[in-house]
């Protein structure tokens, strides 16, 4: 027989148990969540954020930036993401480089967009 000394240890960690496993599943969504809107990066707001200031709401382009148009444009959409990715030292700024803060996720959820852009 335990003893209700006994019964107590052990409801005690049960219930120990209990609150790590609700911790850990708690963090694994967290996680999983997290990660997923990491994977659909949302060019959309990306290009917004980052490159309407030049070349337009709706890649229009802005003759007073001297930023082109960038709707219905030839490039493909590897070439969007080497040209803001990389850069071309023969292109004007801020192209003659890649834009800060742009991983290859978010660069290519851009160039999408903008081939989106009619
Ligand atoms: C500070 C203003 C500015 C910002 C911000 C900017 N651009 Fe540009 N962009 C320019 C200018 C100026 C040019 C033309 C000069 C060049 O690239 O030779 C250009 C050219 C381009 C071209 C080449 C167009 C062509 O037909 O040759 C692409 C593609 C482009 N930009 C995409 C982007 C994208 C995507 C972003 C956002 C990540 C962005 N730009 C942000 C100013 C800007």
């Amino acid at each position: 027989m335990l003893s209700e000394y006994d019964m107590k240890i052990f409801q005690i960690k049960r219930s120990v148990r209990m609150n790590c496993k609700l911790v850990f599943s708690l963090a694994v969504v967290l996680l999983v969540g997290s990660s997923a809107s990491w994977a659909a990066d949302d060019g959309g707001a990306l290009y917004k954020a980052k490159c309407a200031g030049c070349h337009g709401a709706k890649g229009e382009g802005k003759p007073a930036m001297k930023a082109p148009a960038l709707k219905g444009t030839q490039l493909e959409v590897n070439q969007v993401v080497e040209h803001i990715t990389k850069g071309e030292s023969a292109s004007k700024a801020p192209h003659n480089r890649g834009i800060a803060g742009l991983n290859d996720g978010q660069a290519k959820a851009i160039a999408e967009y903008v081939k989106t852009l009619k």
